[in-house]
C-alpha cells in the first residue's frame, strides 16, 4: 500500500443534505461501517430544497459539496433525495474522480427487489418532495431496472416541517398522511385507484413518519427507506476502490470512526433536532457553523 493510499483511507466520508433529515443516512452508514470517519453538512439555512427550481437546487448542491471537498473527503454521499434527483450528474462531473453516491438509485433498487417476484411489473409508489416527484428521477431509475413497473409519485410537502418539529406520530401525522394518500390509494381515486406493492420513502425526512404512512396504507405495501441500501452502496464503492479504513492491527478492538457536523445555521437547533433523527444525543460543541 502506498503512503498516499493509506492517507486516503483515513479521510472521512462526506455526507450532505439540505438539512437535518440526512442524518438518517449518516446513521445507516455509521451502523454499517463503524470504523469510518464521517463529515456531515446540513444546509439548514436554505432548507427546504424540495420546493425550489432545479437551477437553484443544482447551485446549492454544488456549493454544499464544495465545502466538504475543501475539507478533504474520500467519497461523497448526496443524502438529499431532492439534490440527488436534480443534481447528481452535475455533482459527479464537477468532482470527478471523487466517487459520488446518491440515494435515488439505491432506493429504486430496493423497490425493484420487492416487486421482483411479481409476474407483471408491480406497483411502486414514491413519496417525495415536489421537486423529487416532478424530476421523475425515481421513475427513470426504476424503469431502467424494471421497465414494466407502474410508478406513481406523490409530493408530501408538509412531512418535511412536521419531521423537523418532531410531529412523527399521533393524529396530526396520520391525518396528514391520509390527506396525501387518499387521492391515489383511497376511494376518491375511483377507477384510477393505485394499489402499491411497495412505498418508497423518497425523502430524508420521511423515515421517522413511516408509522403514520403505514397506518393509512395498511399492512400490504412494503415500506422502503433507502438509507440502508445507500449505506450498502457506499460499502461496495469503498471496497471496490480499496478505500475502507483498515483495522488497527496493534489493538484487539478497532476504534469507532469520528462523526463531525457542519451546519449553515443555528448549531444549537441542529444538535437538538439532530438528536431525534440520530436517535442519540448530539453535543452542540460537535456542530460547527459554516457559510457556503
Ligand atoms: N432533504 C430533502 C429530500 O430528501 C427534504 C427536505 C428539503 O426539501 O430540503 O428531498
Amino acid at each position: 500500500m502506498t503512503a498516499a493510499g493509506a492517507e486516503a483511507r483515513e479521510l472521512p466520508i462526506g455526507i450532505f443534505d439540505s438539512g437535518i433529515g440526512g442524518l438518517t443516512v449518516l446513521s445507516a452508514v455509521h451502523r454499517r461501517l463503524k470504523r469510518e470517519h464521517c463529515l456531515y453538512l446540513g444546509d439548514t439555512a436554505r432548507l427546504p430544497y424540495g420546493t425550489k427550481s432545479r437551477g437553484t437546487i443544482v447551485r446549492y448542491a454544488l456549493q454544499a459539496a464544495e465545502k466538504l471537498v475543501e475539507r478533504r473527503i474520500k467519497l461523497l454521499v448526496v443524502a438529499c433525495n431532492t439534490a440527488t434527483a436534480a443534481a447528481l450528474p452535475e455533482l459527479q462531473k464537477a468532482f470527478a474522480p471523487l466517487p459520488v453516491i446518491g440515494v435515488v438509485e439505491p432506493g429504486a433498487r430496493a423497490a425493484c427487489a420487492v416487486v421482483s417476484g411479481k409476474k407483471r411489473g408491480g406497483n411502486i409508489l414514491i413519496l417525495g418532495t415536489e421537486s423529487t416527484v416532478n424530476c421523475r428521477a425515481y421513475d427513470k431509475a426504476i424503469h431502467a431496472l424494471r421497465p414494466d413497473a407502474s410508478v406513481r409519485g406523490v409530493a408530501c410537502t408538509l412531512f418535511v416541517p412536521m419531521a423537523e418539529e418532531g410531529w412523527l406520530t399521533g393524529p396530526i401525522a396520520e391525518i396528514t398522511a391520509a390527506r396525501y394518500l387518499a387521492p391515489v390509494m383511497g376511494e376518491e381515486a375511483g377507477d384510477d385507484r393505485f394499489r402499491p406493492d411497495c412505498i418508497v420513502l423518497g425523502c430524508t425526512h420521511f423515515p421517522p413518519l413511516a408509522g403514520a404512512v403505514a397506518s393509512v396504507a395498511g399492512p400490504e405495501p412494503v415500506i422502503i427507506d433507502s438509507a440502508e441500501t445507500t449505506a450498502e452502496a457506499v460499502e461496495e464503492e469503498l471496497t471496490r476502490r480499496d478505500l475502507l479504513r483498515q483495522p488497527d492491527g496493534s489493538r484487539d478492538t478497532t476504534p469507532s470512526g469520528r462523526l463531525r457536523f457542519l451546519t449553515t445555521d443555528a448549531p444549537e437547533r441542529f444538535a437538538r433536532v439532530g438528536g431525534i433523527f440520530l436517535n442519540t444525543p448530539l453535543a452542540p460543541a460537535n456542530v460547527e457553523l459554516v457559510s457556503l
